[in-house]
């Protein structure tokens, strides 16, 4: 479903989008982020757009040794960048689209989706199936380091994703309530977005 220039767009910056993405202080903001994602010991997460899976060692600390990490991109290259990760056996990085998830309902504790979700050409059809896929009772985040207006900025500077913008505050409420997630909360503010709501 996705644009054959975004696709490449993200095919062709994979092998260095971590290193260009995420300088130092990058990293300590991230760190600072996921404990907003509520993750708890053993929990199973969902991590939705993993890119080269620059969340991945971050969720293991949260969720720690008996954690389950599912991670899935679109882009090949990416998913090969995201498998170099430290993955213990229950892990599982893999190939599919945001728009159709190759699992069951109900089976992940959280689902984050950490700066993609802006790049998903069906925003209400992705975010159904993050929910279908969470179990009664689950988080799903959306998050970013940027807030909306400053990734709508950033986003403007590269052609394949210039038109990749994030809901305005009113729509994410709609979408997160027509795909049956109740008391959805969004901070926006400069260095954060944070959208989230439990599954009902
Ligand atoms: C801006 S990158 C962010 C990657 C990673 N979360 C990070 O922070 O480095 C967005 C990612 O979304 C992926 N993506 C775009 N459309 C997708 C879709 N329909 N399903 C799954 N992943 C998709 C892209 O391939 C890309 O790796």
């Amino acid at each position: 479903m996705t644009g054959r220039s975004q696709r490449q767009f993200f095919d062709s910056r994979a092998s260095d989008w971590e290193h260009h993405c995420y300088p130092q202080e990058v990293r300590e903001r991230l760190a600072g982020l996921v404990p907003e994602f509520g993750l708890a010991p053993g929990a199973r997460v969902l991590d939705v757009g993993t890119g080269p899976g620059v969340l991945i060692p971050y969720l293991r600390r949260a969720v720690g040794p008996a954690g389950r990490i599912c991670s899935f991109d679109l882009s090949l290259p990416m998913v090969r960048q995201a498998r170099r990760k430290p993955l213990l056996e229950q892990d599982l990085v893999l190939q599919a689209d945001a728009h159709h998830l190759p699992f069951d309902a109900d089976i992940f504790d959280n689902v984050v989706c950490f700066a993609a979700f802006p790049h998903f050409d069906d925003p209400a059809l992705a975010l159904f199936e993050m929910v279908r896929v969470a179990r009664p009772g689950a988080r799903v985040v959306i998050a970013h380091l940027l807030s909306r207006e400053e990734l709508a900025r950033h986003h403007g500077g590269h052609a394949a994703v210039a038109d990749d913008i994030l809901p305005d505050a009113e729509r994410m409420q709609a979408l997160f309530r027509q795909a049956g997630l109740g008391d959805p909360r969004i901070e926006d503010r400069p260095g954060r977005y944070l959208a989230t709501g439990g599954k009902r």
